[in-house]
């Protein structure tokens, strides 16, 4: 298992780039982020192609197939079509939004090794089984903006929320808190530092005025004490308490005394810390209202869903000097579709294995890109235990158990009936669990929350519903991992004759849907831009 659950953060990214580019390439890049200083220009802004674009010039809008109805795709014909472009999405599954999917109380899904469920939640119940948070940078709530597709806000860090470190010792009931474990992590690493400081170890470092402040700084951070007690950390509030604060004489009793120092490293709660951090995951963050397929919905909506053939599994692609077919299955039967132009955006390494003309290069080039196992389980309960027993309203449990990530609802607070995450897991730790049958992987989940939660987590449950992203058809994989930004991807960049490729495996912003709207963008602007040109 895989010490440290992998995040796909940027700053992970920023690490992948240093290690493979070199220190240049990791500075040009931090460059295009707009990280370093550089001398090349930021992106121009996105201009949605327009009907006068065409009528001003007498051109005429093309027609384009869009391989794949996922956010890449539909966002590629929800800008083209706001210029007249007579566009047609190919999605083989049975609907719209690729791994944006919402399992509501009736959805079946197959997978590819015969496990068919067919999720059983309550009214207004539902898991968001691909994307779920949207950090507030993101071009996603833009698109949500001018969809009119409503957010509301995603809890993403919780400090009431536990850490349970199994490897370190920790055993059942005795998870401990994140405010908990920051306070004590906080507090040790604040005394030592004050004491290195008080005591000159820093001073080639630090002006008398620099250290006095640091001092201060470390004595509210680390709640120490002050010099006469060695800047000592004993525990105070930031611990959380045993019983509340309340009236009267009533001051509450807080948790302590703390573990010892040793015991408190020994712990390893500090190693989840600085997921907060990561540029892509901010303590705020956002979901729509009602689920994540709100998104693919109104795009298709707003596309046209006549423009949508559903079902429909791409076969072959043939690029000609003045034009692309593509033939695909549909209900059995083979059908071809003719256009002035083609966008790929399915998951590349989908695409390399389908026949084409488009040199051994672009096939190459997309097997390329890795794909990740990721799995996901929504339980549902009964009743909302984790607010009114452990007052938990939303956030993420982190474990070094191959559940890896627990996440409590961020909708729905203080009804009936809701549903967690009981284990949302990437590379081994999903394989583990996409090789049990949905039942199995049912009675793991529960098995190892049990040891955080107690016996409700078993007794409340009411059903639940399994994803392996890996082994679902016509995805085969949570999302690009590392990301790949070699030759292939630089290829891939550029169209191979009249065919454009787009997903948020060719962006800086890999398994976010961020990066699937930009690298759309950037394809609608290259392809635009031709038929202008032309
Ligand atoms: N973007 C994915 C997440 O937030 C990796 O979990």
């Amino acid at each position: 298992m895989n010490p440290v659950p992998p995040q796909v953060t940027r700053r992970s990214f920023l690490r992948s780039v240093g290690v493979t580019g070199g220190a240049g390439a990791l500075f040009a890049t931090m460059g295009a982020l707009g990280l370093a200083p550089t001398a090349a220009q930021a992106a121009p802004a996105f201009r949605a192609p327009r009907p006068s674009d065409f009528s001003l010039t007498g051109r005429k809008p093309q027609k384009v197939v869009i391989l794949g109805g996922g956010i890449a795709g539909l966002t590629t014909a929800y800008e083209l079509g706001k210029a007249g472009y007579d566009c047609t999405i190919l999605e083989a599954r049975g609907r719209t939004g690729g791994r944006n999917f919402t399992v509501r109380g009736g959805t079946e899904q197959t997978d590819l090794d015969g496990h068919t469920q067919k999720a059983k939640f309550s009214d207004g119940v539902y898991l968001n089984a691909g994307p779920a948070r949207i950090a507030q940078w993101m071009v996603t709530l833009d698109y949500c903006r001018e969809l009119g597709v409503p957010v509301e806000v995603f809890t993403n860090q919780n400090a009431s929320a536990f850490i349970y470190n199994e490897s370190a010792g920790m055993t059942p009931g005795n998870a401990v808190r994140y405010r908990t474990g920051k306070a004590d992590v906080y507090g040790y690493v604040s005394e030592l530092l004050a004491k290195a400081t008080d005591q000159g170890a820093l001073d080639s470092a630090l002006s008398a005025d620099d250290k006095s402040r640091l001092l201060s700084f470390l004595s509210g951070f680390g709640a120490i004490g002050g010099k006469a007690s060695g800047y000592a950390y004993t525990g105070t509030e930031h611990r959380g308490f045993v019983t509340d604060p309340g009236a009267g004489t009533d001051a509450g009793t807080i948790l302590g005394p703390p573990p010892s120092l040793t015991d408190v490293f020994a712990s390893n709660v500090g190693r989840y810390f600085s997921f907060e951090f990561g540029y892509d995951q901010a303590m705020l963050m956002f979901q729509p209202i009602g689920g994540m397929d709100q998104i693919p919905q109104a795009l298709t909506r707003a596309i046209g869903a006549h423009r949508v053939r559903l079902g429909a599994a791409v076969t072959g692609i043939v690029d000609g000097p003045s034009g692309v077919r593509v033939s695909y299955t549909q209900q059995g039967r083979s059908k071809q579709i003719t256009a002035d132009y083609c966008v790929a955006a399915m998951p590349p390494h989908l695409t390399a294995r389908i026949p084409h003309n488009l040199g051994a290069d672009v096939t190459a080039s997309l097997a390329s890109f890795p794909a990740t196992p990721v799995g996901k389980i929504g339980l549902e309960y009964r009743s909302r235990w984790w607010e009114t027993d452990y007052k938990i309203f939303g956030g993420i449990t982190e474990t070094d158990l191959d559940l890896q990530h627990i996440w409590y609802p961020s909708y729905g607070h203080l009804g009936e009936r809701g549903l967690i995450v009981g284990y949302y897991n990437t590379g081994s730790a999903a394989n583990v669990y996409s090789a049990l049958s949905p039942a199995d992987r049912e009675a793991r989940a529960i098995a190892q929350g049990e040891k955080i939660h107690g016996s409700k987590y078993r007794t409340e449950l009411a059903t639940s519903f399994s994803m392996a992203w890996h082994r679902t058809p016509y995805l085969e994989g949570g999302w690009t991992s590392p990301p790949y930004t070699g030759p292939g991807y630089q290829l891939l960049l550029q169209p191979a004759g009249r065919v454009y490729f787009a997903g948020d495996w060719l962006s800086h912003a890999v398994a976010w849907q961020h990066g699937a709207f930009v690298s759309a963008r950037a394809t609608v602007s290259a392809l635009h831009q031709r038929v202008m040109a032309g």
